[in-house]
């Protein structure tokens, strides 16, 4: 192995997967590893993988696969597989793919730093699953800390927090809970001190993710004696710290969006005007079936709430076509509800049968055929309503975060308060400063635009801070 140790990670699936990979980096390297370049450049390559549909989980293999060359030119490469699918397979994956050394779930993420400080090839694999041993968690000297909030590392101008892990619901075609265990929600003191030392480095927006983000609940025995749910009161206090510009969160399940956290959208100027609201399907009928708990008149009230809080607000979610037992009548209700409701975007998948969960022991699964067609008639309809609602963007003006280069040379690229990528013509002096865009075209997915407003940025900061 070289002086300086190197890793490689490469990241699949959700936000939790990102953020993960983040903490994994950030506590390598203030163990003395460096990133590496590459993944012929690396001693350790750490895939953190996503299982939610059948396709991601395969992917996983391929990669494993590509790894084996490697392998052989550098026997001392050690190869880890993190997320889902390490949770899922555990040894099996070992069995399936020789490569693999280290196996690790999410929840024993922060034990990998010290498995490679004492590394020993000859006893690979090492598999870690479920939920850590009470001493690791409990002794500070016997693991590397879950969240590291001194870290060295920059912080990026966009920074994600997990404030929960794990999902309680068990929606009957998911793998999550299953993953990811139950619900557990971190102490809001935790959070704004790592909110607090991401924003004292540069962090200007934060996004605070879990599964089921708005049931946060890090005291759930204690009596309802403040007002609003305790994901408002988080709302409230990280929009409080000095240095932020932008809040935001996902995801957030229909059934805990109460009144209190819709009226933030109305007074909180920090909070973006954009929700990520997963719907699934438009038929009561499927939605009892998934056992979403919500009613298609209960989530059409909620967008109504939404809107007559914060009339600009961008509502997108996700959707299954195709889950068991789902009639063409029940697949046009889901078609009918993305025209009344026009979604900004939307996530849209093939339903996919995953291992343990209910969904897959019910009767009356579609063809694989039937479901790609119903597929490509939401995203062909949605592709409309997207282009529409884009279109009727042009000549406003937005309030622009510079998240870096957009594609073409001179070429800026950010985000709208509502969550939309907005590219265009400027200086990388104004990466990670908030300009005024006046947008001059559209498309379904990407706006265009020209900045009419871009102050100084020295003087922006200070009248930002
Ligand atoms: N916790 C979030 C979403 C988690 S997974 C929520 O409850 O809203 C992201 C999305 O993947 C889900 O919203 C769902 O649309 C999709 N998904 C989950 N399991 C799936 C499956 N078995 N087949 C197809 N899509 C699935
Ligand atoms: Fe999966 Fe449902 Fe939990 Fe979301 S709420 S993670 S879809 S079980
Ligand atoms: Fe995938 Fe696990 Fe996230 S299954 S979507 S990586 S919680």
């Amino acid at each position: 192995m070289c002086a300086q140790r190197r890793f490689f990670i490469t990241t699949f699936g959700c936000q939790m997967n990102a953020y993960d990979s983040w903490r994994l980096a950030t506590l390598l390297e203030k163990n003395g590893w460096q990133a590496a370049e590459s993944r012929s450049q690396a001693d350790f390559v750490f895939l953190n993988t996503c299982s939610i549909r059948e396709k991601a989980a395969l992917k996983v293999l391929a990669h494993l696969r590509e790894l084996a060359p490697l392998k052989k030119q550098n026997p001392s490469l050690i190869v880890g597989v993190g997320g889902c699918v390490a949770e899922q397979e555990g040894i099996a994956l070992y069995d399936k793919a020789p490569t693999v050394d280290l196996v690790v779930g999410p929840r024993r993420l922060a034990e990998i730093p010290y498995l490679l400080d004492s590394w020993d090839k000859d006893c690979s694999p090492i598999i870690l699953a479920g939920d850590p041993p009470q001493e690791a968690v409990f002794n500070p000297q016997n693991v590397y800390p879950l969240y590291p909030q001194d870290d060295k590392t920059n912080s990026p101008l966009s920074a994600f927090i997990t404030i929960m892990e794990g999902c309680n619901n068990f929606c009957a075609y998911c793998v999550v809970p299953y993953l990811r265990g139950r619900e557990v929600s971190r102490p809001e003191a935790d959070i704004l001190a790592e909110a607090k030392s991401l924003l004292a480095k540069g962090t200007r927006e934060i996004t605070l993710l879990g599964q089921n983000v708005n049931s946060y609940d890090p005291d759930p025995g204690a009596k309802a004696s403040q007002s609003g749910s305790p994901f408002s009161r988080l709302l409230a206090r990280v929009a409080a710290l000095e240095g932020l510009w932008r809040l935001r969160f996902t995801t957030s399940h229909p059934k805990d969006l109460d009144p209190s956290l819709t009226r933030l959208y109305g007074t909180l100027p920090k909070l973006m005007p954009h929700i990520h609201l997963p719907l699934q399907a438009g038929s009561d009928k499927v939605l009892s079936k998934m056992g979403r708990s919500y009613t298609k008149a209960h989530y059409l009230s909620l967008i109504d709430a939404l809107r007559k809080s914060c009339p600009q607000i961008a509502i997108t979610t996700d959707i299954i076509v195709g889950f068991p037992g789902e009639t063409e009548e029940d697949f046009q209700e889901t078609l009918a509800i993305l025209e009344s409701i026009q979604f900004d975007s939307i996530f849209s998948f093939k339903y996919s049968d995953r291992p343990n969960t209910k969904a897959n022991n019910l009767p009356n699964k579609l063809p694989e055929e039937e479901k790609s067609r119903r597929l490509s008639l939401i995203i062909e309809l949605q592709k409309e309503i997207s282009r529409k609602l884009n279109m009727a963007l042009i000549g406003s003006h937005q309030e622009v975060l510079v998240y870096g280069h957009g594609r073409e040379p001179n070429q800026l690229a950010g985000r709208t308060g509502n969550f939309k990528i907005v590219h265009f013509p400027g200086q990388k002096e104004l990466i990670g400063e908030l300009v005024t865009v006046s947008i001059t075209n559209s498309g379904p997915v990407t706006l265009k635009g020209e900045i009419i407003d871009a102050l100084n940025p020295t003087l922006r900061k200070s009248q930002r801070a």
